[in-house]
């Protein structure tokens, strides 16, 4: 990930292109599991179009190219989009194997040859999938989320969808893939960001229910979600391919579904963040008919038919009021310790577990809609064929990096003063719609003793590429048989260390990568916040083989080498704790254990100023 660099892309992108896409997410089907007809479509369209408040809601995405209840016809969907203008994010479903995708193919090509010109006109991209990658991760398992594809068949199915539109009017139209936003920060995904024109994420701060998500911490979380997206795609422009806030159901954890909370999001969001900056495709515009859904995320109710779609939306959807608050409300990070602790999740790490309550809820809710939009015959297919994800098993990158390879060289441990940004930290990627994250992470008083520096000199700070840990595990020996599971926070005591498992991806083959622990002082952060007592410092040992949720003290995998650390830790210091040649493609786990009376709980975070242990790639 080229954190910088990408940053500035990104936003270029969205300030420069010509378009920038603004619309809803529509279903094959109804929420009875009628399949949607033109006319229904149509009136659809025309409602987001003529949304009271709003303008240039001109744009819609689709799940599959395939009229539900046929088997490969291509979807009504495209002849609305033509009659009412409208342009289309295209979706193909990918989970469903080869003979689904040739369906989808087939769709297409019968598509291009009705409305050749007319059609690709329509056409703002093609996404080869949604939350395919999710459903296999471990969270998407265990929500029983449905039949997803490894990075391998999505990045294969992508270069057919290429292949397929070469030669055609669809020549040249962008290639991606929509995905969960913990799908995209997990390294061992990283061929599908290779091979996708653009990446489409999806982020829901009501599903993150093991964090503080009340809605005066949604907008926090979804911009920590869209930038980890935005770090991890590189040089490919992200799209928001799905967020929204629901307007009734239950609640989840401290997110309370309401029509005025579903407001603030809206404008805080969609308004002060997304709208006209970044393609964005809200969920959604209309779920309640006939069958209101719980939770339910339209933002108009029903109508008396399909063909009756309300213009007057559930709550006001102008952003006049909004656009001049957002940008306050984006710079209102918390100054107080008590709002920086419920902020700290919006600048959590947090492949893992943000995904767990998050992607259970997408599935629920898009992907509810994505399932429907298979149709009956492809439902069946997936049902029968060769599992996906068991063939997609076979692609993670090799994970634990044991043995033999590791050269990491132990560097003896130096520090450096952290002083806060002179000047102020960059932010001016916020405005260009870019991330927020400052160009500047952390300028040093003084530059790094030579003899300090990695091999080649890397910087200790994290002024270019670096990793972050997708899973922190504590395990303590007072209760040596419990797993404590994720955690967003690392905990150094001399009751508990903390395991840290880091994903290297293939592109950092060839580079030199550095594990750094950086403790700003407290008066330097503006998401996180920690607790130092005692005194001493930490050892960090490299294990055999990663952490997972299930690991205990008593279950910790053995010591590969042990790399030392500083003897004494205090507040506004950067330390280097060992440097080596990148070994990409694996997930390698370190386990830092106190040493002397050290007490140390901190929230990882890498907003500014970064605080915790990152691997810094150069
Ligand atoms: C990371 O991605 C790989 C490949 O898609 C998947 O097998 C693995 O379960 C994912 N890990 C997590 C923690 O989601
Ligand atoms: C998804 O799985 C996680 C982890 O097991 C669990 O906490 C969450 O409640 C599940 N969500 C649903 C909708 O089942
Ligand atoms: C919506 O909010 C705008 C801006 O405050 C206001 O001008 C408009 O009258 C409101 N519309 C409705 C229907 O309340
Ligand atoms: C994480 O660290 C922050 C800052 O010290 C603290 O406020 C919070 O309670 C910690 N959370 C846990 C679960 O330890």
């Amino acid at each position: 990930m080229h954190f910088l660099q990408s940053t500035a892309l990104a936003a270029t992108v969205a300030t420069v292109s010509a378009q920038v896409y603004k619309g809803f997410n529509y279903g094959a089907s109804d929420s009875a599991g009628a399949p949607v007809t033109q006319d229904a479509f149509e009136a659809q369209f025309n409602a987001a179009k003529n949304l009271v408040g709003t303008s240039g809601f001109t744009s819609a995405r689709i799940f599959t190219l395939i009229q539900a209840g046929t088997t490969n016809t291509p979807s009504d969907a495209i002849q609305a989009a033509i009659n009412t203008d409208t342009s289309l994010l295209l979706g193909l479903w990918a989970s469903a194997g080869q003979t689904n995708i040739d369906n989808e193919l087939a769709a297409l090509s019968a598509a291009i040859s009705a409305n050749g010109q007319q059609f690709a006109d329509a056409v703002a991209a093609i996404s080869v999938g949604s939350e395919d990658l999710y459903r296999i991760s471990p969270t998407g398992i265990e929500n029983m989320s449905g039949v997803g594809a490894g990075p391998d068949v999505v990045s294969n199915f992508i270069g057919q969808v290429k292949q397929a539109i070469t030669n055609t009017p669809l020549a040249g139209k962008p290639v991606g893939h929509v995905d969960t936003w913990t799908a995209w920060v997990n390294g061992s995904n990283s061929a599908v960001i290779d091979a996708a024109d653009f990446i489409g994420t999806d982020a829901y701060p009501y599903f993150q229910d093991t964090m503080a998500n009340s809605i005066d911490d949604a907008y926090s979380l979804f911009l920590s979600a869209y930038d980890q997206t935005v770090a991890a795609a590189g040089n490919k422009p992200v799209w928001v391919t799905e967020t929204g806030w629901p307007v009734s159901g239950d609640n989840r954890n401290l997110a309370e579904p309401s029509t005025s909370n579903a407001q603030t999001y809206w404008d805080q969001v969609g308004c002060g963040k997304l709208f006209d900056q970044v393609n964005t495709y809200w969920f959604t515009l209309q779920d309640a008919f006939p069958n209101t859904p719980s939770p339910s995320f339209g933002v108009v109710g029903a109508g008396s038919s399909a063909v009756d779609v309300p213009t007057n939306p559930l709550y006001n959807l102008s952003c006049t009021d909004a656009s001049s608050e957002a940008p306050a409300s984006a710079s209102a990070l918390p100054a107080s310790a008590d709002q920086a602790s419920s902020a700290q999740a919006g600048g959590n790490n947090g492949a893992q577990r943000q995904n767990t309550a998050e992607q259970s809820g997408q599935f629920s809710t898009g992907s509810s809609s994505a399932a429907k939009a298979t149709t009956a015959a492809s439902t069946t297919a997936a049902q029968g064929a060769p599992s996906p994800s068991s063939a997609a098993s076979v692609t993670p990158s090799p994970v634990g990096g044991q043995g033999s390879g590791s050269t990491e060289t132990v560097q003896s441990t130096n520090t450096v003063t952290i002083s806060s940004c002179p000047g102020g930290c960059d932010k001016t990627a916020s405005v260009t719609g870019g991330s927020s994250v400052p160009s500047t992470l952390i300028t040093k008083t003084s530059a790094l003793p030579s003899a300090s520096a990695a091999p080649s000199g890397c910087p200790a700070s994290l002024s270019g590429t670096f990793e972050y840990p997708h899973l922190i595990v504590p395990v303590s020996k007072d209760q040596p048989d419990s797993a404590q599971g994720t955690s967003f926070n690392g905990t150094i005591s001399s009751s508990t260390s903390s395991i840290f498992n880091f994903d290297i991806p293939t592109s950092d083959n060839g580079k030199t990568c550095t594990l750094v622990f950086l403790l700003p002082e407290q008066s330097q952060l503006t998401t996180s916040a920690y607790s130092l007592s005692g005194s001493g410092g930490f050892d960090v040992e490299r294990l055999t083989s990663p952490a997972t949720e299930q690991t205990t003290y008593n279950s910790v995998p053995d010591v590969q080498s042990d790399l030392g650390g500083p003897a004494d830790v205090v507040a506004g210091q950067e330390f280097v704790i060992a440097s080596g040649a990148c070994q990409g493609g694996t997930r390698i786990g370190y386990k830092v254990s106190a040493t002397g009376s050290l007490d140390l709980n901190y929230f990882q975070d890498y907003n500014p100023s970064p605080i915790g242990f990152y691997v810094t790639v150069c």
